[in-house]
């Protein structure tokens, strides 16, 4: 099995990497590591199925089409986005450009391969449903496309379903909502396989620890470093932390199953913690926790808590690693490698 997997040198996409190499596929990666680091890679460079990194722009329309011409992918990961809140906030362009064009982009390859398959006309003017969808035997290439729990409005206190109102609190979570909805539009229109998936805020080795990672890697790194915690904001917002190899394993699984085409599906824990409550978790006995005023309040979600049911129901996906176990293997592989700093 030939997998795409866009942003595969980040740190979600590294770890979707090496969940494929696991179960045998033949895995290409495509970064232009505006965000993500070759040495993410390194480890799994020896392994057999491990076809390489392509170190280019997921928006590069002639590169797509190269690649799918030399492997003509059954699977494709589309993760590759630009992150970052503030900086989507700053400066939205590089933003849209890669998260609503890029998914575009990528998902125009995949119609073509997916045409190109099935015998279906790419330039023909005009695609009649029934009778083109009908034709399709070939169900491939699957794609799945990441998205992101930044996407939700408030929720009064309860658990997020898939089903909740959006709110486009940022460039980027505008952004993503675009990508998902045009992701959508291709299993509504055309009958490709395609899944929305929409992991909650995730963390574990990999992710990077300096202003731009996470708030788990970068409350573990200050503390190693025996420097005081800073939370920003009140801290009473809260997180479902879901631990990045049991999302992997939902991004993965998500591509094995018929159920979930043309769906948006939620991955989380169904627990909350408060980033207070998170910084008190990891603070050592001799450090201490600061507040610090919010970067950006207006983009802040208040309550992030994943109702993740229907990744139960579809996909028979729960997540295995409690938080605790979580933090200890993210502080043991921040300790034991201190080039990711
Ligand atoms: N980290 C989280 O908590 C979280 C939660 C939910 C969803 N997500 C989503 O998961 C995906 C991966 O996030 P991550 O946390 O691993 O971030 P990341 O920045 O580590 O990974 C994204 C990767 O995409 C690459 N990239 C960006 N623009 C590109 C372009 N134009 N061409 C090629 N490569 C490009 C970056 O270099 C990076 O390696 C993103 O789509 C993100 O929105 C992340």
């Amino acid at each position: 099995m030939n997998v795409l997997v866009t942003g595969g040198a980040g740190f979600i996409g590294r770890w979707v990497v090496a969940r494929l190499l696991r179960d045998g596929a033949s895995v290409l990666v495509l970064d232009d590591l505006s965000n993500g680091r070759e040495e993410n890679l390194r480890e799994l460079e020896g392994h057999a199925g491990f076809l390489g990194l392509v170190r280019g722009d997921l928006k590069d329309a002639g590169l797509l089409a190269e690649l799918f011409a030399a492997r003509r992918f059954d699977r494709v990961f589309h993760l590759g986005a630009s992150i970052h809140v503030q900086r989507s906030i700053d400066d939205p362009e590089p933003t849209f450009r890669n998260d609503a064009e890029g998914t575009f982009r990528v998902l125009e390859a995949c119609r073509a391969e997916y045409f190109a398959r099935n015998g279906l006309d790419a330039s023909k003017k005009q695609f009649d449903h029934d009778r083109d969808v009908a034709r399709v035997s070939d169900r491939s290439p699957r794609v799945v496309v990441m998205s992101t729990c930044m996407v939700y409005d408030l929720a009064a206190g309860g658990a997020i379903p898939e089903t909740h109102p959006y709110r486009p609190a940022s460039p980027y979570a505008a952004a993503k909502i675009a990508s998902d909805v045009l992701a959508l539009s291709y299993f509504h229109a055309y009958g490709m396989p395609v899944t929305v998936v929409r992991p909650f805020n995730t963390y574990g080795p990999f992710q990077k620890s300096n202003s731009e990672g996470g708030v788990v890697s970068i409350f573990l790194k200050r503390d190693i470093c025996g420097e005081p915690l800073l939370v920003k904001g009140t801290g009473t917002q809260t997180r479902d932390l879901l631990y990045v190899e049991d999302c992997a394993d939902f991004v993965v699984g998500a591509a094995e199953s018929a159920s979930v085409e043309g769906e948006i599906v939620n991955a989380g824990t169904g627990h909350d913690i408060s980033v207070r409550d998170l910084a008190g978790l990891v603070r050592g006995a001799n450090n201490s926790v600061e507040h610090v005023p919010h970067d950006h309040p207006q983009a802040e979600i208040p309550k992030l808590l994943c109702d993740a049911r229907k990744a139960k129901r579809l996909l028979g996906w729960e997540p295995k690693v409690p938080l605790e176990e979580g933090l200890r293997r993210t502080r043991s592989w921040l300790e034991e490698n201190r080039w990711a700093w």
